[in-house]
């Protein structure tokens, strides 16, 4: 038996119907991300974005961030995996329709990550800045709601965060809100109104300074 006939591709017949969900096998994921390997790990590959309309259970996100993360510890000084794995977290946006597909993403990124830096003894623990920060990205960036609507599960438009890099002081992120609607050619007037949030280092974007007021 091969792997992939172990994997669960479907998880019922009815959930098929309704949602359209098989799950890509993981040969396959892996062959897609193949096709875009330099944003994975080519030059400036940490803040490469990549979207997930359709998330799952996240086995393209997990893929995606797996192999961002091992261009990390490939590329870059270890005293930096921590800001800079954080940076890979904020590049990795997702949405999905069903509560426990989300759920179920959210918790092996989050999983994922926390692996990566416990294999290099680096303290990850839920206390962290670093567990925090990343637990915050991950709540930010892996939505629950409705590609086709644009909407969240509650429906209000879903907002996404670009996390712009401070360009004067390393490690520090600027937060600036957007919605997925935005991104999309026939909006040509975005009338949202959005937070304003003070720069940070990105182990401390949890604590969502703002600078509005
Ligand atoms: C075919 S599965 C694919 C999951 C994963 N992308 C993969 O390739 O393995 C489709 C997923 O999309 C979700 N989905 C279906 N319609 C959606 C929509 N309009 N907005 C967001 N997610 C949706 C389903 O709940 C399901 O989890």
């Amino acid at each position: 038996m091969t792997l992939v006939d172990e994997e669960l591709l479907v998880k019922s017949r009815e959930r098929v119907k309704s949602y359209g969900e098989v799950f890509t096998p993981r040969h396959m994921v892996e062959q897609m991300l193949d096709l875009v390997s330099d944003d994975l790990d080519g030059p400036g590959f940490v803040d490469k974005t990549f979207l997930e309309p359709a998330a799952g259970d996240g086995n393209f996100l997990i893929a995606i961030l797996r192999r961002k993360l091992a261009a990390v510890e490939k590329t870059i000084e270890p005293a930096l995996w921590p800001q800079e794995s954080l940076f890979v977290l904020a590049s990795i946006y997702g949405i999905e329709l069903l509560e426990d597909n989300h759920q179920d993403a959210q918790a092996l990124m989050l999983a994922e990550f926390i692996d990566f830096h416990q294999r290099h003894g680096v303290a990850c623990g839920p206390r962290t800045h670093l567990h925090r920060a990343a637990a915050f990205l991950i709540a930010t960036n892996i939505v629950r709601g409705n590609t086709l609507t644009g909407q969240d599960w509650r429906g209000e438009d879903i907002e996404f965060s670009w996390w712009n890099r401070d360009p004067d002081q390393p490690g520090v992120v600027r937060r600036e809100p957007f919605t997925f609607f935005s991104l999309r050619e026939e909006s040509m007037f975005d009338l949202a109104v959005y937070a304003m949030y003070a720069p940070c280092p990105i182990n401390q974007v949890h604590q969502e300074v703002r600078s509005d007021g």
